[in-house]
C-alpha cells in the first residue's frame, strides 16, 4: 500500500504546486506564509516553519493524533484495504481502544442515571438552567451519582480492569492502595466527544458553589485538553465554514439550544495554537463569544492574535449587560435566539474591537489624548499586513482625529518598517542557532560538535536520497566513527535497512519518535536535490574521521597516565 501524500494531505488543507512540489500553510502550526512543503518525488514532507517533517504515515499520526499503527490501519481503512497482518506490537493500541469503550459506557451510564432516582438532583438543576430535555440528548449530559464507587462497580462487571479504568482517568487508587475511588461524583456530566465520534473525557460540573466549580478528565492516551474542542463534533457538521468561540461548557450548550450549532469552547484552559490550528480545519472565520468581565477580555486578546495565527477571520462578539453568553440568552426568555443572533450581526472584526478597546482610554474630547490615542492606535494597526486593511482604517482614525490620512499612513508605514527590521533579526537569530546546534534538542552533541555534526548530516542525507550510494560509502566509514551518538544511531538504522532491502525511511515511524521523526526528514531534505559526487562523499567522511580523531579537553581531563601515552603513541603513528 501507498497512499499519495498529496492527495491525503489536501483532505486537510490547502496545497498549491511550486515547481516540483506542492506547498501550503503548516497544519501543525499557525501561519499566515506557507512553508509547508510536500516533496512528491519521495512522498514526504518537512515544514521550514515549524520543522515538522514526514512520511504519509508520519502525517496521519500528527494530524489525526494516532498512534504508528493506529495511522498505517487508517490509511488502509481509507483506501478501502484491510489491515494487513503483522506482528507490531500494538498494546498501545488495544488500551486506547478500551478507554474509548470505557468512555462511551460511562457517558450512557452517566446518562441513563440522569434520569433514574439517582440522578433526579442532576436533572433538577440541569432544568433550573433552562435545558430541555432535547439539548440534555443531544449533548448526552448525565450525572455521576453521590457514590464513589457507582461508576466503577459498572464498569468492573462489564470486565473493565483497573488498569484500563486508571489510565482512562475514570477512576484513581486511593490512598490506602488498596481500591480505587470515581474520579467523578455528585456531579452533572459533560462528554466531550472528537470530530471522528469517540468519547474521549468528561467534564464535570458541581452543583453547590463548592470548589472545583468543573473537574475535567486529565491527559489520558486518547485525551489531550490542548488539543480539542468541546462540541466541535457538532459544529463541524455545519456548513459555512464559521465557528462561535464560547469560554465554557454551559455558553456552548446554551448558544447550541437558541439555534446556533457551531459553537465551541475549550476544555478549562486558555486557547492554544494547537486548537486554533484545529479550527481552521473546519472554518474560516471564529466568533470570539468571552465573558463580558476583565478576565473574559483579557482571554479575548490573546484567543485574537492566536487565530491570526491560524489564519483565520476574527470577529468579537460582545455581550451586554449579564456575564456571559448563557446568562444573556436565558434573561432573553424565548426571544434568546433572535438576541443572540443580533450580538453576532453586530459583532466586530478583531481591528475594530483593539481600536475601540484603546479609544476609551482617552478622552477624545481633549486634544492631548487624541493624539495619544492616535499614536497607540497606529502602533497597533503597523501589525496588519494587508494593505487594504491599513487603508480602511487610516482613513478611520483621520475622521476621528482630524489628522492628515497621508501623515497617517506614512507614520504606518515607519512602523512597519521597524516591524520588518526586527523579524529580519528575529529570523537571522534563528538561521544562527541552527547552523549552532544551540537549539537541537534531538541532537544535544551538536551544540560542542558542529562540524562533525553537520558532515554527518550532510553524508546521512546523501545516503537516504541515493541508497545506490550506502556500501561505497559503509566501505569508508561505519556508525562506530560516527561522533555525535543520534547520528551514530541514525547512520547505522538507515545503512541496516538499505542493506536488508528496504527504503532507508519507510519504517522509521515505528522506530523513532515523532520529533526524531522531524528531524531525520529535516536532514533527509537537506540534499534532496543535491547531485552526489565520490568527491563530496569522500569529503564529508573526511571531516567525520577528522573530528572524531580529536580528542577534546574534557576527555584529555580524564585521561590515566598510560592512557595518555598510549594516546601519544597512537597519534605519533597516525602522522608516520
Ligand atoms: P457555569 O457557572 O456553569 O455557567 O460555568 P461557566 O462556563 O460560566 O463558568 P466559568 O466562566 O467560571 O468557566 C468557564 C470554563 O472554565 C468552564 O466551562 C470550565 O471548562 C472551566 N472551569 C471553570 N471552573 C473550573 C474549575 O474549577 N476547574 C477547571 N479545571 N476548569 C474550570
Ligand atoms: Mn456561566
Amino acid at each position: 500500500m501507498r497512499s499519495d501524500l498529496t492527495e491525503v494531505a489536501s483532505t486537510y488543507m490547502s496545497l498549491k504546486r511550486r515547481g516540483r512540489n506542492m506547498v501550503g500553510l503548516c497544519p501543525f502550526h499557525g501561519e499566515k506564509t506557507p512553508s509547508f512543503n510536500i516533496y512528491t518525488e519521495n512522498n514526504s514532507f518537512y515544514c521550514f516553519g515549524c520543522g515538522a517533517g514526514g512520511d504519509v504515515i508520519t502525517f496521519i499520526m500528527k494530524i489525526e493524533n494516532l498512534d504508528y499503527i493506529e495511522a498505517v490501519r487508517f490509511l488502509a481503512q481509507r483506501a478501502g484495504l484491510s489491515m494487513p497482518e503483522n506482528n507490531y506490537d500494538d498494546s498501545m493500541m488495544q488500551l486506547r481502544k478500551r478507554i474509548y469503550e470505557a468512555n462511551r459506557s460511562a457517558a450512557r451510564f452517566f446518562h441513563n442515571v440522569l434520569y433514574s432516582n439517582e440522578g433526579r438532583a442532576g436533572l433538577e438543576y440541569l432544568y433550573s438552567r433552562g435545558l430541555t430535555d432535547k439539548t440534555i440528548r443531544h449533548f448526552g449530559l448525565g450525572f455521576a451519582p453521590d457514590n464513589r464507587f457507582a461508576l466503577s462497580n459498572f464498569l468492573r462487571d462489564k470486565g473493565y480492569r483497573e488498569n484500563e479504568l486508571v489510565q482512562a482517568n475514570l477512576v484513581y487508587k486511593n490512598k490506602s492502595g488498596k481500591g480505587t475511588n470515581d474520579r467523578f461524583y455528585n456531579r452533572v456530566m459533560f462528554p466531550i466527544i472528537d470530530v471522528r465520534g469517540n468519547v474521549i473525557a468528561f467534564g464535570g460540573r458541581i452543583m453547590t458553589d463548592q470548589k472545583p466549580k468543573y473537574l475535567n478528565t486529565s491527559d489520558t492516551p486518547v485525551f489531550k485538553k490542548s488539543g480539542n474542542l468541546f462540541s466541535l463534533n457538532n459544529a463541524k457538521k455545519t456548513t459555512d465554514r464559521t465557528l462561535i468561540l464560547c469560554e465554557g461548557y454551559m455558553d456552548v450548550i446554551a448558544v447550541n439550544q437558541a439555534g446556533f450549532e457551531n459553537a465551541v469552547a475549550t476544555l478549562g484552559t486558555a486557547l492554544t495554537s494547537e486548537q486554533a490550528v484545529l479550527m481552521k480545519r473546519f472554518a474560516d472565520d471564529v466568533i470570539i463569544c468571552y465573558d463580558a468581565d476583565e478576565a473574559g477580555q483579557k482571554a479575548t486578546q490573546r484567543a485574537i492574535d492566536i487565530l491570526r495565527k491560524a489564519g483565520l477571520n476574527i470577529r468579537i462578539l460582545t455581550v451586554p449587560q449579564g456575564k456571559d453568553p448563557d446568562e444573556f440568552i436565558r434573561k432573553q426568555g424565548s426571544n434568546g435566539g433572535a438576541a443572540f443572533y443580533n450580538l453576532v450581526k453586530d459583532s466586530k472584526n478583531d481591528v475594530e474591537y483593539r481600536l475601540n478597546k484603546i479609544k476609551s482610554k482617552y478622552n477624545m474630547k481633549v486634544a492631548d489624548q487624541r493624539v495619544r490615542y492616535l499614536n497607540e492606535a497606529i502602533k497597533s494597526l503597523s501589525s496588519l499586513e494587508d494593505d487594504i486593511e491599513q487603508q480602511i482604517y487610516a482613513s478611520k482614525l483621520a475622521d476621528e482625529t482630524g489628522v492628515q490620512k497621508e501623515s497617517i499612513l506614512s507614520s504606518l508605514r515607519s512602523f512597519r518598517r521597524k516591524n520588518e527590521r526586527n523579524q529580519e533579526k528575529k529570523i537571522q537569530r534563528q538561521m544562527y542557532a541552527d547552523l549552532s546546534g544551540r537549539d537541537d534538542k534531538i541532537n544535544p552533541q551538536h551544540r560542542s560538535e558542529p562540524k562533525a555534526t553537520n558532515a554527518e548530516e550532510m553524508l546521512i542525507s546523501l545516503v537516504i536520497n541515493h541508497p545506490d550510494i550506502a556500501s561505497y560509502v559503509y566501505d569508508k566509514i561505519t556508525e562506530k566513527s560516527f561522533v555525535t551518538d543520534f547520528n551514530m544511531k541514525l547512520y547505522g538504522y538507515i545503512m541496516d535497512r538499505i542493506e536488508r532491502g528496504y527504503e532507508p525511511l519507510t519504517s522509521a515511524g515505528e522506530d523513532f519518535t515523532q520529533d526524531e521523526i522531524s528531524k531525520i526528514y529535516g536532514i533527509a531534505h537537506r540534499t534532496i536535490t543535491a547531485k552526489v559526487s565520490k568527491e563530496l562523499v569522500d569529503e564529508y567522511i573526511k571531516i567525520i574521521l577528522q573530528e572524531k580523531n580529536k580528542v577534546n579537553k574534557e576527555d584529555f581531563k580524564s585521561l590515566t597516565p598510560e592512557e595518555m601515552r598510549e594516546f601519544i603513541k597512537k597519534q605519533r603513528e597516525r602522522r608516520e
